[in-house]
């Protein structure tokens, strides 16, 4: 019998003896980067020239590790090896698929520290990011386990005196999961076991800043037990490998998690049916967000304005889910902002790697381009409040921004810049406010700061988002209780961790036996 599901505890790192252990952690991680990891095909660990450089976003002399690139004749292996592995794996009883997890879980939760080391070097997250990042993805294991185990019973159907009917859950083929870097412990587990203990196999393309912790991962399942070619490990480009397995006419699902442009392609390319291919292409997209969160006049001015700046800049917001908007009431605008701003101010910024700042640096080079490049743009259409600056001599480090009086159809407030930056608008009332935060093409993440019970229906009705949340900030879904995805633009609102997932790689079979 398993316990019942419980979210992960997070760590306190105020608490001495676990800074301590996480310092410990770091400098053993450190003895082992810049080692050299190989893709693994039906187990087989296969190494090739071209390498992916896996850099540390804090200190970018530092390499995390390389990893072998898989091309398309190795996707071709792999997509090969994962079909034959799926004839048997279809068959291997849930209750076995699910040990695996239950089993994986408890190793990684046995080596959380040390996860949370390579998640701190390789994406730059601060401690309690990393450590939120692990623990979510301790919790999709567990959560998706015991999914499973509840699914394999089989759905209730009724039979007729002179029949007997069974209405079961059967999986789907090979998948595709495609990962992104920025959640990319929780996510790339998430992703990857959720169609594995579903009974499907999978071809796992993590992203290129975070393939380490990924082979990582794929260790701790071998451990638990996975057998070889159940998950393939095949690291490589997305417009190379990730296009052709896409198009691939044996893939039977993708799963991806990332941009909308990304996205749109793979959503558009799956749709194609390729010569040999037998099937509709089933597609889960999770993909941007331009997150709002809406203070009202009657409301907490220091909750909202401490919900704002940890929705901002927690993970120098490259969450999909980050607060990139506040749209402010007029009568407490000023009083947030400068509230917020005064929040700002003391956020401590450097080597997450070597101290527990705050935040650390952005993912890569590109990203601190575009994000700089924002900057100007946010300049000429706003007010620049705090920061507007950055450093990329050592590392990607952008200091946490504020602009004030935006448009609400202005750029700032309408593209997905991914970085620590918040653009302020003022609404003349409530309802203006609710109407400027659905005023983009997304719809993944929003919060409401109110103490007005009809503002707060208003917004359970009128705010159109995949998650709401009243009277705090819109990070931080926690799985089982919060499931997660978005409306419109951010995706096929697929609700990872919650409790319909999982039917995305299964499909429903009908037997009925005459008697
Ligand atoms: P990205 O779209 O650049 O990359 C995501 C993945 O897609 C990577 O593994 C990448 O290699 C791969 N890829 C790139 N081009 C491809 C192609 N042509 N075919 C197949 N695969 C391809 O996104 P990113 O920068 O890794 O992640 C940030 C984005 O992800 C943001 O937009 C963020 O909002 C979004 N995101 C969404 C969610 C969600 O649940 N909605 C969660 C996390 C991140
Ligand atoms: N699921 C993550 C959050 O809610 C992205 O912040």
């Amino acid at each position: 019998m398993v316990q019942p599901y419980k979210h992960e505890p997070f760590t306190d790192f105020s608490i001495e003896e676990n800074a301590k252990k996480q310092e410990a952690a770091l400098r053993q991680v450190e003895q082992e980067l810049g080692q050299d990891y190989p893709l693994i095909i039906g187990g087989e660990r296969i190494y090739t020239e071209k390498k992916i450089t896996s850099i540390n976003p804090n200190n970018k002399q530092e390499v995390v590790g390389t990893v072998s690139k898989a091309d398309q004749e190795l996707a071709e292996k792999s997509m090969n090896v994962a079909d034959e592995t799926f004839e048997w794996w279809r068959k291997s009883t849930a209750e076995m698929r699910a040990d695996i997890l239950f089993r994986a879980a408890a190793i990684v939760r046995r080596r959380k520290y040390e996860f949370n080391a390579w998640a701190i070097k390789e994406s730059g997250k601060a401690w309690k990011e990393a450590d939120g990042d692990v623990a979510e993805g301790i919790d999709f294991l567990e959560y998706y386990g015991r999914q499973m185990l509840e699914i394999a019973k089989g759905g209730e159907v009724n039979s007729r005196p002179i029949e007997n009917n069974r209405f079961t859950y059967i999986p789907l083929g090979v998948g595709l999961v495609i990962s992104p870097w920025n959640l990319l412990f929780a996510i790339m587990c998430g992703t990857a076991v959720s169609p594995m203990v579903t009974g499907n196999t999978v071809l796992l393309k993590p992203a290129s800043n975070s393939p380490v912790i990924a082979y990582k991962f794929m260790e701790v399942l071998e451990e638990a037990g996975m057998p070889s070619g159940v998950i393939n490990y095949i690291p490589g480009s997305g417009s190379e490998v990730g296009d052709y397995l896409v198009e691939h006419p044996r893939t039977r699902f993708v799963s991806f998690t990332g941009s909308r442009d990304v996205g749109v392609g793979i959503h558009e390319k799956a749709a194609k049916i390729q010569p040999g291919q037998k099937w509709l292409k089933r597609v889960v997209a999770e993909m941007g967000g331009k997150d709002t969160i809406v203070v009202d006049s009657e409301a907490d001015l220091e909750l909202a304005a401490q919900s704002i700046a940890q929705s901002a800049f927690d993970f120098s917001g490259q969450k999909c889910s980050s607060g990139s908007r506040a749209v402010v009431h007029q009568d407490v605008y000023d009083q947030v902002l400068e509230r917020v701003a005064e929040i700002t101010k003391g956020l401590s910024i450097g080597d997450t790697s070597k101290e527990n700042y705050y935040m650390g640096a952005v993912i890569d080079q590109s990203a601190y381009d575009k994000i700089m490049g924002y900057m100007d743009v946010g300049k000429e259409e706003g007010r620049l409040v705090v920061g507007g600056d950055g450093d990329d001599t050592n590392g990607y480090y952008v200091n946490p921004t504020i602009f004030a009086d935006l448009d609400p159809q202005s750029r700032m407030q309408q593209e997905e810049i991914f970085g620590p930056v918040v653009g302020f608008t003022k609404a003349k009332d409530f309802n203006e406010a609710i109407d400027i935060a659905n005023n983009t093409d997304y719809g993944l993440t929003g919060a409401v700061i109110s103490n007005n019970r009809n503002h707060l229906e208003i917004a359970r009705e009128d705010f159109h988002v995949g998650n709401l949340y009243f009277n705090r900030g819109c990070t931080a879904a926690i799985v089982g209780y919060h499931p997660f995805g978005g409306f419109d633009m951010s995706g096929t609102d697929s609700k990872a961790g919650g409790p319909d997932y999982l039917y995305n790689f299964m499909q429903g079979k009908t037997v009925s036996e005459m008697l």
